[in-house]
């Protein structure tokens, strides 16, 4: 090993960790399901010490919110300032000017010439909501176009248009309407090509009646899914030709992962709206919709927001998230880390017959586990044991995936190199054991 970040004094879960989890038993619903058997102290950077003193390192980065990793001193600084001055007046009651300023930030980022404008929400899931109702109110249509293996969130709308149903819809019907589903053309688990897809679509859906399509650039929950290359240019063109509104969900794949500020920036599109949440305010409730003036232009007065939408102390945080990314220089640290993950995941594709595919953009990589590389049967048992590994070792990483069978990594991107080769070499031993069964 490399770094010696990781330490581990009890075991795991220690004596403390599980006098709360039995409490958590009793008073908190078992659908509330953490990935870690342990309990948090504190964390910092990449690295989280539990309340029995183990140390881990952290490849989840709270579901990918800490690009900036936990607790960076200068976020901390602005959190802890706006909540002595005022915590809420709600924007349409008494406006402030964190909330302005983080709005010109965000609009100044997003890709293409068009004036943007940005609207504030809680959660990522409240994002894709309102997403869509702009989008519907402004074509005056209704369907919405989504693709398999997308996550777009657990309300309502939301979760019908997310793909996997267990455990997210299973039970929960009936659901919203108007919600089409296509195949994402993907490289690894099928031959779509561009003019399969447009059959497939113009069967499915008249698209003059179709408001959105709304789009991962780069799947997360599904499984780390980069679309067939030149699919994004394809979609946007077919989408402008219909009057269709391109929305990019950059929730877990935007605000740097990638190494550039939004995945979509990889390709050279402009969408129509952008969906964005998760870092971008170390994972305070705030998300946003960041869109061309010209389409929030046609919302009536009071038609969006709510009580809590861009929270003043949120907001400041915001604003310091983007002042670290940039003087920091973390979009260039993406693509260094990438590198680094990219070379070990394929070094264990080369170990490991387990490792079918090692897929991403920027530090935002998976591997997809596979019982055969030939019949690509999903190895979902076997990626549970490694998680659990990991944890045994003082490694937290995540899966993902419709099967469960693909290790995603949603690092901070201030983690040391030092940390990250001491994870990768845990994550190492994790497979090389579970594939010796
Ligand atoms: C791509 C994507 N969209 C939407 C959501 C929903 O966000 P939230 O959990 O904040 O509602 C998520 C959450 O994981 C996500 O990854």
């Amino acid at each position: 090993m490399s770094g010696r970040s990781i330490l581990i004094k009890t075991e795991i879960p220690g004596p403390k960790s599980r006098e709360i989890a039995a409490r958590k038993e009793r008073y908190v619903p078992s659908a509330l399901d953490p990935l870690a058997p342990f309990y948090i102290a504190e964390g910092k950077g990449a690295l989280v010490r539990d309340v029995d003193g183990n140390q881990f390192i952290d490849f989840t980065g709270g579901w990918g919110c800490l690009v900036v990793g936990h607790t960076p001193e200068r976020v901390v600084k602005a959190i802890r300032d706006q909540a002595g001055k005022f915590t809420h007046t709600d924007f349409t009651a008494i406006p402030y000017e964190p909330f302005v300023a983080l709005a010109e930030r965000l609009a100044g980022l997003a890709p293409g010439p068009s004036p943007k404008q940005v609207a504030f929400f809680n959660s990522g899931a409240e994002a894709i909501e309102n997403a869509v109702k702009i989008s519907r109110r402004y074509t005056r249509r209704s369907g919405v176009v989504v693709f398999e293996h997308a996550f777009h969130g657990r309300t309502l709308l939301t979760m019908t248009m997310t793909h996997k149903a267990k455990p997210y819809k299973s039970g929960f019907g009936p659901f919203a309407s108007d919600i089409y589903r296509l195949p994402l053309p993907n490289p690894y688990r099928n031959n779509m090509g561009i003019e399969d897809f447009e059959r497939a679509f113009l069967a499915l859906v008249d698209p003059e009646q179709v408001a959105a399509v709304v789009i991962e650039p780069l799947q997360g929950e599904g499984g780390f899914i980069v679309p067939q290359d030149g699919f994004l240019e394809y979609l946007r063109e077919f989408t402008t030709e219909h009057g269709i509104l391109f929305v990019a969900d950059e929730i877990q794949c935007g605000f740097g992962r990638t190494g550039k500020f939004f995945a979509i920036e990889h390709v050279g599109v402009e969408p129509d709206l952008i969906a964005v949440a998760k870092s971008i305010a170390v994972g305070l409730p705030l998300s946003a919709v960041i869109g061309k003036k010209e389409i929030f232009d046609r919302l009536p007065g009071s038609s969006i927001g709510g009580t809590y939408v861009g929270n003043p102390i949120a907001c400041r945080a915001g604003i310091e998230v983007l002042n670290l990314i940039e003087e920091d220089r973390l979009l260039d640290r993406a693509v260094a880390i990438g590198k680094t993950i990219r070379n070990r995941f394929l070094d264990m594709q080369k170990k490991y017959p387990l490792v079918g595919d090692v897929r991403g953009l920027g530090a935002m990589l998976g591997m997809e586990l596979v019982k055969d590389r030939l019949t690509k049967a999903p190895a979902k048992a076997e990626c549970a044991a490694i998680v659990q590994e990991c944890l045994q070792n003082g490694l937290i990483v995540p899966s993902a995936g419709i099967y469960g069978n693909v290790i995603r990594l949603l690092v901070a991107l201030v983690i040391t190199d030092d940390q990250l080769g001491e994870g990768l070499d845990v994550l190492d031993a994790a497979i090389r054991k579970v594939s010796k069964g």
